[in-house]
């Protein structure tokens, strides 16, 4: 890649290897608001519509499946927030650091996904008690530059588990204090794109965050989107070779992804927005 080159989709005659990507989905069948740990969940509990719910799963499972190699976690019965993989933990080659849940309401999904990640033959890293951690949902590694992993804190996830990521993954890692209670994972409001490009809702981040932010991505390399996509959870995006698969994103939107090579697939998730959560909060990279 040239310096001012724009990307383009990847065509069938691109010459990098076929990237295969892997997610890690579970599957709704016990979906569900039953309590609330989020403000999108308030006004919402045992709201959701389960035909409705499983069918905008599949069809995001089915646009995932176009471009990723899709791994399952079994859903379990009382832990209605299991489908978002997103905060079983973090993912990094073989090591699996597995989410310390804020809420009492979610720690009973901590035993199945180090069991998942066990038997799949990963090595697990607990963090020190009693620091909380929700995993990719606060913790995102940067696409551009290697070993730079962006890390949420202030709604869920502990400032100090920052230093203690550094040294058991030997990545920096930027913490970014998060100030909007809506925007309470930092995959809610912040997206790492290739080649060092970032999809982000500036409001939600503290002055020091968004100055560090700013001072690691030059404007040009940086999309800030506009309080309606963010609450449409527009940052809350997969991205996946030449796609980026989300809820639901404005025209002005998309023509920015579009002039960076992107083409916006948007399947509609409002059940799941009920809870807070979107497609990338649905999904864990396996491929990290
Ligand atoms: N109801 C869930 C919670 O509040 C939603 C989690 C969304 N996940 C995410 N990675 N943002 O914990």
């Amino acid at each position: 890649m040239f310096a001012g080159e724009v990307t383009l989709p990847l065509a069938a005659n691109d010459d990098s290897p076929a990237v295969r990507h892997r997610l890690l989905l579970c599957a709704p069948e016990y979906f569900a608001v039953d309590y609330v740990i989020n403000p999108w969940m308030a006004g919402h509990v045992h709201d959701t519509d389960p035909a409705r719910a499983t069918s905008q799963w599949q069809a995001l499972q089915a646009q995932l499946a176009a471009h990723a190699e899709v791994d399952l976690l079994a859903p379990a019965p009382g832990l209605p927030d299991l489908v978002f993989t997103a905060n079983a933990g973090l993912v990094q080659g073989n090591t699996f650091v597995p989410s310390r849940f804020r809420h009492a309401e979610r720690r009973g999904e901590e035993p199945l996904c180090i069991d998942w990640f066990r038997r799949a033959g990963y090595r697990i890293r607990p963090l020190p008690e009693p620091l909380h951690f929700e995993g990719a949902g606060d913790a995102l590694f940067d696409r551009g530059q290697r070993r730079l992993l962006w890390m949420g804190h202030g709604h869920r996830s502990d400032a100090a588990v920052a230093p203690e990521l550094e040294r058991m993954l030997d990545v920096d890692v930027v913490p970014l204090r998060l100030v909007d209670a809506r925007f309470y994972h930092l995959d809610t409001c912040f997206c790492p794109l290739r080649d060092g490009r970032l999809l982000y809702y500036p409001a939600a981040f503290d002055e020091i965050a968004q100055s560090r932010i700013a001072s690691r991505i030059p404007a040009h390399m940086r999309i800030a989107v506009e309080e309606a996509d963010a609450l449409a959870f527009a940052c809350n995006a997969v991205d996946l070779d030449d796609a980026i698969v989300l809820n639901r994103a404005s025209p002005a939107l998309r023509q920015a992804l579009a002039a960076w090579g992107y083409r916006t697939v948007e399947t509609p998730l409002d059940e799941f927005l009920k809870s807070g959560g979107a497609a990338k909060c649905l999904t864990l990279r396996l491929d990290e």
